[in-house]
């Protein structure tokens, strides 16, 4: 971590918990976050879209933030099965989750088209959590750096530095991903240095500086804190601990 970045706790609820489970989910997490100051960290969840109605009034003036797991590019028009950015708005929500290495493994997602989507996310006032990260052949490749540097550069290509400054990145190497692999901080502070340095040389360096990179896979409240000790680890985005109220606040504890 580094002061000058307010560090950012997300939780990707993924294909978890109904909107009556969600509710009472937020509502237990809300208790056991209540002393934790706005000013020192910022508290996000991404339940499924089913939910966000329910949850959003739940977290209104709540320190925790409500968030997306994914966002169409289009206004609207005939994307079964999509959502868009007005639609994600009106529950409240202010950040969407893109290109998650699922979304790309599973349903065909390119660099492109995340890059799309955070685009629209922008356009319309919601911040995009960027996602990025290796697979495990592609890291014993020795291929990390260049898989990375391709999906950053593909994914926030034309952005402005005021969109890049309102984004957030997630390296999330898939290998760690609710494997309990969990990449070492050295592993993962190495490519969160690549990932600034790329942006220093693309938006120059006062906007790198400022913008936010979380590490995502299998963290969880015994290794947050040395995971978010490196000093380029701006946050995290949490899987499976952040579907328990008590190992969630357990892992934003561990940045204070
Ligand atoms: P786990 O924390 O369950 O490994 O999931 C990480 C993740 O994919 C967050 O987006």
């Amino acid at each position: 971590m580094n002061p000058n970045r307010k560090p950012i706790i997300a939780g990707n609820w993924k294909m978890y918990k109904t909107a009556a489970e969600a509710v009472a989910l937020v509502n237990e997490l809300k208790r056991a976050v209540a002393d934790v100051k706005e000013s020192s960290v910022e508290i996000v969840v991404c339940p499924p879209f089913t939910a966000l109605a329910a949850v959003g009034p739940v977290l209104a003036n709540s320190n925790v933030k409500l968030g997306a797991q994914n966002v169409h590019w289009e206004k609207e028009g005939a994307f079964t099965g999509e959502i868009a950015p007005a639609m994600l708005k009106e529950h409240g929500v202010r950040y969407a989750i893109v290109g998650h290495s699922e979304r790309r493994q599973f349903f065909g997602e390119t660099d492109a088209g995340v890059n799309k989507r955070a685009k629209a996310a922008l356009a319309n006032g919601l911040r995009p959590i960027v996602c990025v990260g290796e697979m495990l052949a592609e890291r014993e490749a020795g291929q990390t750096s260049a898989v990375v540097a391709s999906q950053v550069r593909g994914c926030l290509a034309g952005f402005t530095q005021d969109e890049m400054l309102a984004t957030v990145i997630a390296y999330e190497p898939v290998w760690a991903i609710g494997t309990g692999k969990t990449a070492t901080p050295e592993q993962a502070q190495e490519v969160h240095a690549l990932i600034r340095k790329l942006l220093g040389e693309w938006f120059g360096g006062d906007v790198a500086s400022q913008v936010r990179i979380q590490y995502g896979g299998s963290v969880k409240p015994g290794n947050a804190s040395a995971l978010l000790g490196q000093p380029d680890i701006d946050g995290a985005l949490v899987g499976g601990a952040s579907l328990k109220a008590a190992d969630f606040a357990g892992i934003i504890r561990g940045v204070l």
